[in-house]
């Protein structure tokens, strides 16, 4: 098949991980006799340094033609004094807008090679296999705000269409899956939880009757992750409670380096990117895990271009690497040799199915 992929490296460690993402790419594409175009544009302090701006229009626009789009990261202390609203962040914030993907979907399935890289114990990360959707355009992201000397304001707006959308996502993956939602929000305090969760209660009700639906309150629902994460399927909830669930989530799998993500619109496009951040405190020095990039290589290939068997190789190169013991920094155990990200790539693309 033939596709457009843009690929936007960013910032921090973003484009060592995305380096060997692509690497991941072109084997496929090479393997499975795809034709997969290329383009690299700037995002985040890497554009605001070129162009002072943190998502340029050309930027924008390759994301909206391209049928898919690969980011690494945005961030890092060299702009911590820049204006709210040119920050690197911003760029990615203003990227997600731009491509209308309103569904974070982040699946967490710790490997059981890893499960003694978590801080959790073992016994009770055995089975755990949850998605987590995010809302990803809405909410106190987006919302107005203001500053000034001694006061701060930032608006959370949610309306019915924007939950119903994300909801209606996190049903169809729980239809596919045991069937189990648990929607979070914080309904005993704030305005935009109350409509949530009443939105929920109607919507799946009439929606997806068959399903199991939990509703559970933010704090709550942190707690339980850690407790009683075997027990979760599908979580849906707004964007900055599933920013930060995903965070602690991402210690079930042993490190944020784990995590993919797939950012979906109405349609089959879709931003992919690891969940963490730029980590400046190891950028450059080639120590970063490259597996959340590939992973959301790996969903890139699944959502936007249906190459159900290309995703689930990648997959298995993944896995099949850490099965043979290659570890990153993050994912090492303690005083054991670890690899570089060109290595644990190596050893990713080695186990990629060979071409004819
Ligand atoms: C994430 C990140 C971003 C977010 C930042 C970099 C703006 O933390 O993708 O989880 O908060 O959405
Ligand atoms: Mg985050």
């Amino acid at each position: 098949m033939d596709a457009l992929i843009a690929i936007l490296p960013g910032d921090g460690i973003g484009p060592e991980v995305t380096h060997e993402g692509v690497r991941v790419l072109n084997a496929i594409a090479e393997q499975y006799g795809h034709r997969f175009e290329r383009r690299e544009a700037l995002i985040g302090g890497a554009a605001l340094d070129a162009l002072d701006i943190p998502a340029p229009e050309a930027t924008l626009d390759l994301a909206r033609e391209a049928d898919a789009v690969l980011l690494g990261a945005v961030g890092g202390p060299k702009w911590n004094d820049v204006p709210g609203d040119k920050r690197p962040e911003r760029g990615l914030l203003n990227l997600r807008a731009a491509m209308n993907t309103f569904a974070n979907v982040r699946p967490v399935v710790p490997h059981e090679a890893l499960r003694g890289a978590s801080p959790i114990k073992e016994e009770l990360l055995v089975g755990v296999d949850m998605i987590v959707v995010r809302e990803l355009t809405g909410g106190i992201y987006f919302g107005e705000k203001q500053r000034s000397a001694d006061s701060a304001t930032d608006v959370c707006t949610y309306t019915r269409e924007e939950i119903v959308r994300v909801l209606r996502i996190a049903g169809q993956l729980a239809q596919q899956r045991k069937g189990r939602v648990t929607s979070v929000d914080k309904s005993n305090v704030l305005e935009t939880s109350r409509l949530w969760q009443s939105v929920a209660r109607e919507f799946f009700a009439e929606e997806f009757p068959e399903l199991e639906i939990e509703h559970l309150l933010v704090d709550a629902a942190a707690m339980h992750l850690l407790s009683r994460p075997r027990d979760f399927d599908v979580i849906v909830t707004e964007n900055m409670f599933g920013d930060i669930l995903t965070d602690e989530a991402s210690m079930l799998a042993g490190s944020m380096g784990m995590l993919p993500s797939a950012s979906l619109n109405a349609g089959k496009k879709g931003l992919y990117e690891p969940i963490h951040g730029s980590a400046p405190d190891i950028a450059g020095q080639g120590i970063a895990n490259p597996c959340g990039c590939i992973l959301s290589v790996a969903m890139l290939l699944r959502h936007s271009l249906s190459l159900e068997a290309e995703a689930a190789a990648v997959e298995a190169a993944v896995f099949g690497a850490l099965d043979q013991g290659y570890r990153t920094a993050d994912i090492a155990i303690a005083g054991a040799p670890s690899v570089t990200t060109r290595e644990m790539g190596d050893a990713i693309a080695a186990g990629l199915p060979a071409g004819d």
